[in-house]
């Protein structure tokens, strides 16, 4: 078990479009299987390649019962019908603001092992997969909101940065 150290805001490799995975090889299975480790520790449901400072596009999620890594994914057939709930984000500790996501998307990629994967993801699980794919573009959940709800976020970035304001992590953060 190895928990990695989660990157936070400022930090350049959240801003940075992660390449594309040519083979999965026993490296990623441990990096997944190192990713799986950090998030549950965090605690949180969706961890990015990225987050933990490695630009390759993987990343991995657990909610309730189920777990998984998706490597090189990509989003299909997102839904017309749009959902706004509060998201939270391990990389952005203590801010929680309202995002307005798909409700349901597909997903494909291919597993830890290599092998094909898609999943019909709704709800909450669209959400987690919404998030962690703009990781890998570099987006962060603050990008998607309101001018004036970003200026608030900002707001507290900064004075957390300054030592101003205590960092407490929220629950469910992605
Ligand atoms: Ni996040």
């Amino acid at each position: 078990m190895a928990i990695l150290r989660i990157r936070t805001f400022g930090d350049p490799a959240l801003r940075q479009r992660a390449r594309p995975i040519d083979q999965v090889t026993r490296l990623h299975r441990r990096l997944v299987s190192d990713m799986l480790d950090t998030m549950r520790a965090a605690p949180g449901v969706g961890l990015a390649g990225p987050q933990v400072g490695v630009l390759e596009r993987v990343l991995v999620w657990e909610i309730e019962e189920e777990h998984g890594a998706v490597i090189n994914p990509v989003l299909l057939d997102p839904s017309e019908e749009m959902l706004t709930a509060e998201e939270g984000c391990l990389s952005l500790p203590g801010l929680a603001y309202p995002v307005e996501r798909h409700v349901r998307v597909t997903v494909e990629g291919v597993d830890h092992r290599g092998r094909p994967l898609r999943i019909e993801a709704e709800d909450y699980m669209a959400r987690v997969f919404q998030h962690e794919i703009d990781h890998l573009d570099g987006v962060l959940f603050i990008d998607r909101l309101p001018e004036e709800i970003r200026r608030d976020a900002r707001r507290k970035l900064t004075r957390q940065a300054l030592g101003f304001e205590v960092v407490e992590q929220t629950e469910e953060s992605l």
